[in-house]
């Protein structure tokens, strides 16, 4: 029978010696060096003979880790496992799902060709989905697509009396109406309206009846909290209480996160598939199951 052996990779180490410690698995040792060159070597010390190697990986800046996961994935190969799973808590370049303009790249499909290349099962949370339905559209390896949203909706309810979910756009209505519906509470979805990075608009109908409601701003990533900062904005303009904003990822860069925390909210919390001081609700069952 083939037992699991558990790689962290990319600074996944708590979430992978937590899901270890849940399914009483060993977690494998290995080497990544990068040479003065750049180029990189990797070597696994563990015997992964007949055994299924999982890699919980942080796959948030994945540029400069697709090449090092790949050579890992070799040598685990070449030390006898039997199969590769990788948990990708956060699943990158699934935004560009179409051509938005003549002559870009799909980039959602090239990362899946080269994922799927590389192992035999991905395992993801929430990936975001929105002109895809499935992600065995662009992945050719086995996929498990789980979400946080029991997850959320627990934290919720745990945290916040009277809550109403907004969804900020029309892609965040799968998380914001299951949330609002596993927790049995409003919810509404708004329009935005995108002309750039940092650029966005978001039409705010009149929810001044919410005045007694603390807002709940459910998305499935925050980037430059651009969204985030914008229907805020709306709320304290509408007098409304400063909303609580939950993504499901968190992958901010430069001081985006200092500005969203700076801007008319009450709290920023993230699930923990992107390492980041804003993560609050835990992934580790969701992902041992
Ligand atoms: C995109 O459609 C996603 O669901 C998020 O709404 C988006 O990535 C948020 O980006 P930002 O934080 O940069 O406004």
């Amino acid at each position: 029978m083939s037992t699991q052996i558990i790689f962290s990779f990319a600074g996944h180490d708590a979430l992978a010696t937590s899901i270890a410690e849940k399914l009483n698995s060993a977690m494998g040792e290995y080497t990544l060096h990068q040479f003065p060159d750049g180029e990189s070597y990797a070597r696994v010390l563990s015997d992964c003979t007949n055994q299924e190697a999982v890699i919980i990986a942080n796959m948030h800046k994945p540029n400069d880790k697709l090449l090092p996961l790949s050579f890992l994935c070799d040598a685990i190969r070449r030390q006898g496992a039997s199969k590769i799973t990788l948990i990708a808590p956060y699943l990158p370049y699934m935004r560009q799902d179409i051509q938005f303009n003549p002559g870009e790249s799909i980039t959602s499909r090239v990362f899946a060709g080269l994922v799927s290349a590389t192992v035999d099962k991905l395992i993801t949370i929430d990936p975001h989905l929105h002109r895809y339905h499935s992600l065995d559209e662009i992945y050719t390896c086995e996929t498990v697509t789980l979400s946080a949203m029991t997850a959320v909706g627990e934290w919720i309810t745990a945290n916040i009396t009277n809550p109403l979910i907004i969804g900020p756009d029309s892609e965040s209505e799968q998380w914001a109406k299951t949330t609002a519906e596993n927790i049995q509470c409003d919810f509404l979805v708004l329009e935005k309206h995108r002309h750039g990075d940092r650029d966005v608009d978001i039409d705010m109908p009149d929810i001044s009846r919410f005045s007694d409601h603390t807002p709940v701003l459910v998305d499935d990533i925050i980037s430059t909290g651009r969204t985030m900062i914008e229907t805020a904005t709306h709320l304290q303009e509408m007098g409304l209480r400063r909303p609580v904003c939950i993504g499901v990822h968190g992958v901010f860069s430069e001081d985006d996160y200092q500005k969203l925390c700076a801007a008319y909210v009450e709290q920023v919390v993230t699930c923990d598939t992107v390492v980041h001081e804003s993560n609050g609700i835990g992934m580790v069952d969701t992902l041992a199951q």
